[in-house]
């Protein structure tokens, strides 16, 4: 019989992940990334059309992928999610809390984020954010847990942000069209909410074989203006913005059985951001 090692630890093999918001930027390298390591994965996300896309390029890759349509808004729609993840595998081994209303700052998206400074900014847009970013996260794992506690185990891995973390600093967001860009707050206290959700469950959990933990990613490099870039990279001690290839070790360790002791915890990779 060969030894096992530490590697073996990080295997997958046989288990089922659900990704919420699978087919967003890290969406798609976190299901990669715990395919590789041997999952069945379930990318959920509100855009069918993305996420039927990652699925079946990661089919094509020989990895085993499905994808769903999910409103984590909507308390119906996650448990059709959960029930079609067993239908499809006979198990929900791990969940991940991914998707989430991220006003990002990279080519895609400049222009669609709200340009309000806070004393502005609308109680509608407040309201939608908390509802997707947290709300959404809770009716996600109330549809997953019961199936995990059928089967006497399951992971959970919450993605919070540094901006649960630390205050965002509004002086790296540049002027675009002659307009500040404001990091909105509902941002930073629905990713601060989401550690306390982290600690809640693990703790709820205790004695059920149901570990519970956040990642919290820095800013990951997609094509950002230079300016902002440079800005993001002087505040962290690395000085740079993460690689979008950075957060998937993180992921799967959390994942797999590689963090067996480790639940209401949180593991920042934000390249000493919140260190500085
Ligand atoms: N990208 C970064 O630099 C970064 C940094 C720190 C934290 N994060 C966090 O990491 C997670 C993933 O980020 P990302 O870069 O993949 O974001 P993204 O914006 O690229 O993807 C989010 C995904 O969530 C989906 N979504 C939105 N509303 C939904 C709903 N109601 N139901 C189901 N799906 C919905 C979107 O369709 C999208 O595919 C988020 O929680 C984000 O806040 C990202």
């Amino acid at each position: 019989m060969t030894e096992k090692t530490v590697l073996d630890k990080f295997s997958l093999q046989g288990k089922t992940a659900l990704v919420t918001g699978g087919a967003g930027l890290l969406g798609k390298r976190f299901t990669l990334a715990l395919a590789q390591a041997g999952a069945n994965v379930m990318v959920a996300d509100l855009n069918l059309d993305a996420a039927q896309a990652h699925a079946e390029a990661l089919t094509q890759k020989g990895y085993r992928a499905h994808a769903a349509m999910l409103n984590v808004t909507e308390p119906e729609s996650c448990k059709q999610v959960v029930a079609d993840s067993l239908k499809l595998y006979g198990s929900v081994d791990v969940l991940v809390n991914s998707a989430a209303m991220d006003p990002k700052f990279d080519p895609q998206n400049l222009g669609k984020q709200n340009k309000n400074a806070f004393e502005h900014y609308s109680p509608e847009a407040w309201r939608f954010t908390l509802d997707i970013n947290l709300t959404g996260m809770f009716l996600a794992t109330q549809a997953t847990v019961p199936a995990m506690l059928d089967a006497g185990r399951g992971v959970i891995v919450n993605i919070c942000s540094t901006y649960g973390l630390n205050g965002p600093d509004q002086r790296i967001y540049p002027e675009v069209d002659g307009q500040v860009l404001y990091k909105p707050g509902d941002y930073s206290v629905a990713k601060a909410g989401v550690l306390g959700f982290t600690r809640y469950l693990a703790a709820y959990y205790a004695g059920k074989n149901i570990r519970v933990n956040a990642l919290t990613p820095g800013g990951v490099f997609n094509n950002h203006n230079q300016t902002f870039a440079d800005n993001y990279a002087a505040k962290t001690i690395m000085g740079r913005m993460a690689r979008i290839d950075e957060m998937d070790a993180a992921m799967l360790f959390l994942c797999s059985d590689a963090s067996s002791y480790m639940t209401g915890s949180n593991l920042v990779v934000d390249g000493g951001w919140t260190a500085w």
